[in-house]
């Protein structure tokens, strides 16, 4: 076996008929008679590899069959076409070299909890779901940095210890920096306005951290976020550009990850549907709705739909129970039922949560007043209304950050907005047109409590050739959660860090 056959299963198909190398763990192994097929995983993919008894030695053909799962090992033979294997081929196997046996494994194809699963991340991230899912986040990650390349954006790399607070005090992380409390990056927003006085169009992507108390499957307190900040933009402008960046990255994550998505079960009908214009509403409107009796009724609807869901699941259950009960079934069978159970069972917890959250959430909207923050409940009803993304602008000043621009035809509300993802996963962007007068911004800092002192070198950005300017944030793991139809954010980062939870 030499370097120089070495193939990626991705690339696989392109060498049908040709003698290759595959290096890779074991993903899956079963005996046919004197035939055993080795599911081997590459990290580019799944290739299924034939080996017949008689074209590898016999000792070497025993010890195959005892391999456990994810035991490492290079595959010789000879790539054919198989239309039912994964990616259309497979290998027919000459030769095999045994780097590590594997037994025990403790993530099995059955069933896991999610705290099991998360204790085990260092191995989990092998599985499909996972393997999945860090796929997409790279394109995500990578469509980011190419569409803001691509349209003159300069990447200014802002820092993570920070001076000043950017998106309010009570969620700063404070580090001891050598005796001096300094915090960690809640935002890289305040440092890329002085930048992009300098460059015009600027953008910086980081890790950020919250200090969240909030154990939502939105929230995290380290996650990654990437910044826009322009100099002579409108809010108008700033939406077409979350708009068209947007648009950019479902087109190139349906264009790239397409077999993730479907192993993934993602909504992939609704993501090709997206058009330009996503809807815009103001806050104000968004209010009416919430309080309208056409949110009343969807939400009876959705509580019937539920009920509904819950019960062909139970009967499902109730089905696969008295299978298993009768006994007889083969070993594959077995493990298929009891992932359908769990799979199943997960889906019933969460039915039971939405259950039960249905009606306090139809209060919540109901009784929304004007003036408060859209709360979580509030942004998932308006973004299940539209199949669009939702822009809704000009929230309460009150509510809102101190660096956003006081709409100047109506000083209760700011020049801001936040882009809420369709089928209820929510906001995935917040931005605003900052604050460009010295005197109004020195006022919200003193109204926020905050010490002027400390926003010296801000404020300098509005005495020397201030200019009308604004950006926003995109969270990369609300995102990836959006496009893969994941419920949990917590999934869409290698090592998530939780309020409840680090685990490794
Ligand atoms: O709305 P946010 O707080 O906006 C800002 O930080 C602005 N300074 C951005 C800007 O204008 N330059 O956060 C922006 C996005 C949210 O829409 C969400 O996607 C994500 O960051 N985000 C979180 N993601 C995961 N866990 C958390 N705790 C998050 N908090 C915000």
């Amino acid at each position: 076996m030499t370097q120089k056959d070495k193939v990626f299963i991705g690339a696989l198909s392109r060498y049908i008929g040709r003698e290759v190398r595959l290096d890779g763990w074991l993903y899956n192994s079963r005996p046919s008679g004197k035939v055993q097929f080795v599911m081997l995983r590459d990290g580019s993919g799944l290739c299924q590899c034939v080996i017949e008894a008689g074209n590898i030695p016999e000792e070497l053909f025993e010890e195959v069959k005892r391999l456990g799962q994810e035991s490492s090992l290079s595959v010789t033979g000879t790539v054919r076409a198989e239309p039912r294997s994964p990616g259309g081929v497979e290998l027919a196997v000459t030769g095999i070299a045994i780097h590590c046996f594997a037994a025990d494994y403790p993530i099995t194809p059955k069933e896991h909890g999610i705290d099991f699963l998360l204790k085990n991340r260092h191995l989990h991230l092998r599985s499909q779901r996972p393997w999945c899912i860090g796929r997409i986040r790279h394109t995500v990650i990578d469509a980011i940095r190419r569409f803001f390349n691509d349209n003159s954006f300069t990447l200014v790399d802002t820092p993570i210890f920070t001076t000043i607070a950017g998106e309010g005090e009570q969620t700063l992380f404070e580090v001891d920096y050598f005796g001096q409390p300094l915090h960690l990056a809640q935002t890289g927003q305040l440092y890329l306005e002085s930048a992009a006085m300098s460059f015009g169009r600027v953008y910086c992507f980081g890790p950020t951290f919250r200090a969240e108390k909030s154990k939502t499957r939105r929230h995290l307190t380290e996650f990654w976020m990437v910044e826009p900040e322009v100099a002579y933009i409108d809010l108008p402008g700033l939406l077409n550009l979350a708009e068209d960046f947007v648009f950019s990255i479902i087109q190139r994550v349906l264009k790239d990850n397409r077999s993730e998505l479907e192993t993934l079960g993602a909504d992939i009908a609704s993501l090709e549907a997206i058009q330009k214009p996503f809807v815009r509403l103001t806050y104000t409107e968004a209010a009416d709705i919430l309080t309208s009796s056409r949110t009343k009724e969807f939400m009876a609807a959705q509580f019937e739909g539920f009920l509904a869901q819950k019960k062909a699941y139970e009967t499902e259950l109730t089905g696969i129970e008295a299978m298993d009960a009768k006994g007889g079934l083969k070993k594959w069978q077995q493990d298929k039922n009891a992932r359908r159970i769990l799979e199943i069972r997960t889906e019933l917890a969460e039915l039971e949560v939405k259950i039960e959250n249905n009606p306090k959430h139809a209060q919540l909207a109901s009784d929304f007043r004007w003036g408060k923050d859209l709360g979580g409940s509030d942004e998932t009803i308006i973004s299940l209304m539209y199949g669009r993304p939702v822009f809704v602008t000009h929230y309460p000043r009150a509510a809102k950050a101190f660096y956003m621009k006081t709409d100047r035809g109506n000083d209760r509300v700011v020049e801001n907005f936040d882009l809420l993802a369709p089928a209820g996963f929510g906001e995935i962007i917040g931005g605003s047109v900052r604050e460009d007068d010295y005197e109004r911004l020195l006022a919200r800092i003193r109204e926020e409590g905050y010490n002027p002192e400390s926003y010296q070198w801000y404020l300098d950005l509005r005495r020397y050739g201030s200019v009308p300017h604004g950006g926003f944030g995109l969270g990369v793991e609300r995102t990836v959660a959006w496009l893969t139809g994941e419920k949990h954010i917590r999934q869409c980062i290698a090592f998530p860090r939780m309020m409840d939870k680090v685990y490794l």
